[in-house]
């Protein structure tokens, strides 16, 4: 179970992930065809702060929204507008919640009414690949076990995971180190240790991993203009595994 000397650490970014994974719920319940993203933001910013809380990505490095809301072809860092959800869109929605001090990073793919059969398999794949990272993370791995394990799943179904961006150590501060690579080799790379807690964020393209940044600064979409998803959880390293602080629906 966990160290005396973690736990405090732990139950912190508890608490401020349940809160980051409340809000997703709440998001969820809104989503469908005619609704835009600057209503889930809205949803986000309220239920944060009825929570005693503050969202983390509001005015980071000039971020000007409590969320991200990446649709379709957006990689990541789409910045909610008045743009409206229609049938058939995927999107991933990235909180961050931010309470005593301690941060909770997660994010999720919603679907908007009925998704092609396609979208589905790359939602349903992405998903696996985090977990299937998750589920090997213990004390004493490599950072590039968690890497490989991504990328194996991801391509042996045809699709490939983003470099540009990676998952990132968490606590005090937002983004510390270290830097979690969802691509890479077994046994390369920093040993994780007890303790630790850092964010698993795969993104995943149906075509080509390369991505290219919008001239707002922030949205991050594929080249090939293909369709991108991307789960995260916070999680904190065990001797035995790793403990999910992010649990949603
Ligand atoms: N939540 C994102 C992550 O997973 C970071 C968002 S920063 C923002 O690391 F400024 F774009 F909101
Ligand atoms: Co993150
Ligand atoms: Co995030």
């Amino acid at each position: 179970m966990i160290n005396e000397k973690f736990k405090e650490a732990f139950e912190k970014t508890k608490i401020a992930g349940n809160i980051a994974a409340g809000a997703l719920n709440q998001i969820e319940k809104i989503i469908k065809p005619g609704v835009s993203t600057n209503e889930l933001d809205k949803i986000c910013y309220e239920y944060i702060n009825d929570h005693k809380a503050y969202s983390a990505p509001l005015y980071y490095r000039g971020f000007p929204k409590s969320c991200c809301t990446s649709i379709n072809h957006v990689v990541c860092h789409g910045i909610p507008s008045e743009k409206i959800l229609k049938e058939g869109d995927i999107l991933n929605v990235d909180v961050t919640a931010f309470k005593n001090g301690w941060h909770g990073d997660t994010s999720r793919m919603f679907k908007v009414g009925e998704v092609s059969i396609k979208a589905e398999k790359l939602i349903k794949t992405t998903y696996e690949a985090m977990m299937n990272a998750i589920n090997i993370v213990k004390d004493g791995i490599h950072l590039g076990d968690i890497g490989s394990a991504i990328q194996t799943h991801v391509e042996a179904e045809g699709f490939s995971v983003v470099q540009d961006f990676c998952g990132h150590g968490i606590g005090e501060t937002f983004h510390k180190e270290p830097n979690v690579l969802h691509y890479g080799e077994k046994g390369t790379g920093e040993k994780i240790k007890e303790g630790m807690i850092f964010t698993i964020e795969p993104m995943i393209n149906q075509g080509k991993y390369e991505t290219k940044t919008l001239k707002d600064g922030w949205t991050a979409v594929t080249k090939d203009k293909t369709l991108s998803a991307q789960f995260e959880h916070t999680i904190g390293v065990t001797k035995e595994g790793c403990e999910i602080f992010t649990k949603s629906n």
